[in-house]
């Protein structure tokens, strides 16, 4: 699919983004391993989440939508039953790598696959700490792509030292950490996102969070907890949000009113670097539910310009760098973005598939092993770019769309579906014209 977008001058409005994908992965998982029942508010429905959904239902899950309100009911840890069909995670890396240190705990054998992008990303990150675990897990090249067999036993707790700070890769081990008798512990080099930690604490499991003597994030949970079904609230998802913000910042004539976005510190580094930028963005109304805060953000036109990004913000901005080079492309000066070598094994390689997408529009990127340098300030003009059936490739180039002469086309805009399927249509409401078109 195509999707069109004409330059536009001006955007307005108030809207609120719709639910936090991690977070929602999360919390239908853990309702699936607890006693009781959970009902989420705010879930995604989009086709990440939905994959998820659909593996759990071939784990022998019950889980129903009810007007929007997802209803969960928890088999316990030792609950899910040997799935009859491999289980596709689609386009879902989350779903791949926190099911598996479900599965490997599991006294049963499963099959996991996705579509031709999962098949490509690499699976020996959690594979190989979940075989120290004692899990059996198969695959391609040597075990580390997918499809993946898992064969899950009796666990050993783990103490890990993770190469890379990857919420993905702690949420595995500390799944798995459940299925044992002691503490399971995950050293990161930086914190990554935590939305794991604080919805285990919230489902009842004993957690600690810590930072150890060379600063490093360390996380420990106790096995064999007893879950208990919660009712949970997913807040709006920051890293849709974000197109938004450097939406409002870019386009000249703009004031956009983001209702209801979360802020967890490990998510928000968006922010920050936005305002370093000079954005005018605003916080206002924050709230805490569950231990994730959540609030209101006003952003305006902005006269932008570049600066350096590295080091410990990274992860928590990790999914936002494709739309942190659009901004850039449009602020004086030049941006340099490093210790983002991670970018590579995302949906697509987003160092090169950003960098190709904004040069098409005639910005200047260069590539760099670990990131991105963009020298911002040259004039855009539409033409056609590819998405590379990566979502958050092809949200990024209709925002600078929004800002580049002409018609922009992005070519394999169905992917913007896998987490934000009500981006056109609320991006057309703010535009209040018809520039944005299928
Ligand atoms: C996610 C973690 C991040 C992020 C991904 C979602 C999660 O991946 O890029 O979009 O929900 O845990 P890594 O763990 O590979 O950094």
């Amino acid at each position: 699919m195509r999707l069109s977008v004409q330059k536009v001058k001006a955007l307005e409005g108030k809207i609120a983004v719709p639910g936090d994908k991690s977070i929602s992965h999360r919390a239908v998982m853990l309702g699936a391993i607890s006693q009781g029942t959970t009902r989420i508010s705010g879930f995604l429905q989009a086709e990440d989440c939905l994959s998820t959904i659909r593996c759990l239902h071939g784990l022998g899950v019950p889980i129903n939508i009810e007007n929007g309100l997802v209803v969960v009911e928890g088999q316990g840890l030792q609950g899910l039953t040997e799935p009859q069909e491999v289980l596709d995670v689609g386009n879902s890396g989350t779903t791949l790598r926190l099911l598996a240190g479900i599965l490997a705990g599991q006294s049963f054998t499963s099959f996991l696959t996705g579509d031709s992008t999962i098949r490509r990303r690499p699976m020996a990150r959690v594979a190989e700490p979940l075989r120290k675990m004692g899990a059996v897990i198969l695959g391609r090249a040597g075990g580390n792509l997918a499809p993946l067999a898992i064969q899950g036993g009796s666990l050993q707790p783990l103490v890990y030292q993770s190469p890379v700070a990857s919420a993905q890769v702690k949420s595995a081990i500390l799944l798995a950490g459940l299925y044992t008798e002691d503490w399971t512990e995950v050293i990161e080099p930086h914190l990554s996102r935590n939305h794991t930690e604080l919805m285990l604490k919230a489902f009842g499991a004993e957690v600690k969070t810590a930072s150890n003597h060379e600063g490093k994030a360390v996380v420990s949970v106790r096995g064999l907890p007893s879950l208990k079904g919660q009712d949970v609230y997913v807040p709006g998802d920051i890293s849709s949000a974000a197109y938004f913000m450097v939406a409002g910042a870019i386009v000249p004539e703009a004031k956009i009113v983001l209702t209801g976005v979360g802020l967890n510190p490990t998510r928000n580094g968006i922010i920050e670097v936005l305002q370093a930028m000079g954005a005018k963005l605003q916080i206002s109304a924050v709230q805490e539910t569950a231990g994730e805060l959540s609030a209101t953000i006003t952003v305006e036109s902005s006269s932008l310009k570049g600066i350096t990004i590295g080091g410990d913000i990274i992860p928590r901005l990790i999914d936002e760098i494709p739309v942190i080079a659009v901004a850039s492309a449009f602020a004086e000066g030049i941006t340099e973005i490093r210790d983002a070598a991670e970018l590579k094994v995302k949906e697509s390689n987003r160092i090169s598939t950003i960098a190709e997408g904004l040069s098409r529009l005639g910005a200047k990127v260069e590539e760099l092993p670990d990131g991105l340098r963009i020298y911002g300030g040259r004039r855009l003009r539409g033409d056609i770019c590819q998405s590379y059936h990566d979502h958050r490739i092809a949200m990024s180039l209709a925002i600078a769309g929004l800002c580049a002469q002409g018609e922009t086309i992005i070519e394999g805009a169905e992917s913007i579906a896998i987490s934000f399927p009500q981006f056109e249509e609320l991006l057309q409401q703010l535009t209040q014209s018809d520039s944005i078109k299928r």
